[in-house]
């Protein structure tokens, strides 16, 4: 973290032992460490709260730490949809979900997230959609949020600033494949959109018409 980041974490975005077992839980579960820091997971809980937020999707789950940062914005019969292909990652999610006394808003859907949003569409419009999962499916995850959004709803990713690195790391696969998520994004005529640059950069996009 800068100094700005831990500056801001401390002010803004500090934890309670819940969220902070959650971010651990990668370190003792032998899982990759990739979860949000605390000073993203507080900018996608005012996001939330932000919009009324009242169901969101959320794909890439981990160990459900960005996932309790969203459902603690949302109200008592709010909803989180969270989205993980690993078993292992639903396991740790769920109870690291039930000891932040979220699990009552949050379902956990198991299994590869194309699959899931079919399914998710029935129970749509939503206010918010969160991607951090593997790039690949990026372009399919665009054309559903834009789809099963509401107007004025968000679609929010993670790891924005990694599409600027396109330009100068042309064999960098990851980095290509957000380049042409965020290009889709800003030239989609019913988003507006801006990459808000703190951590890895966050993309904020909202579903105008
Ligand atoms: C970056 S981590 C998510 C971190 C989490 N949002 C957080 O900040 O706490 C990405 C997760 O997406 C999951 N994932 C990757 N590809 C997926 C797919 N096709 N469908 C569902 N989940 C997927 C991975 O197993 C991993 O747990």
């Amino acid at each position: 973290m800068t100094d700005i980041e831990t500056y801001i974490t401390q002010l803004f975005a500090q934890e309670d032992e819940a969220l902070s077992w959650a971010r651990s839980a990668p370190e003792r579960e032998q899982m990759p460490r990739i979860s949000v820091e605390p000073f993203e997971g507080k900018l996608l809980n005012l996001l939330a709260q932000l919009v009324g937020a009242r169901k969101i999707v959320e794909i890439g789950t981990l160990a459900g730490y960005s996932g309790i940062w969203l459902a603690r914005a949302l109200p008592e019969d709010g909803q989180l949809y969270t989205l993980e292909i690993s078993s292992k990652h639903v396991e740790v999610a769920q109870a690291n979900f039930e000891r932040a006394g979220v699990s009552d808003r949050v379902t956990i859907q198991h299994g590869d997230a194309i699959d899931h949003l079919n399914k998710l569409t029935a129970k749509g419009p939503f206010d918010m959609v969160f991607l951090d999962a593997k790039r690949d499916q990026y372009l399919d995850y665009l054309k559903w949020a834009v789809v099963n959004l509401r107007i004025g709803g968000l679609l929010v990713s993670h790891n924005a600033h990694r599409g600027a690195l396109a330009a100068q790391q042309p064999d960098n696969e990851d980095a290509a494949m957000m380049n042409q998520f965020l290009h889709a994004v800003a030239e989609h005529p019913q988003l507006t959109a801006t990459i808000i640059s703190m951590g890895d950069g966050m993309l904020v996009a909202r579903k105008t018409s």
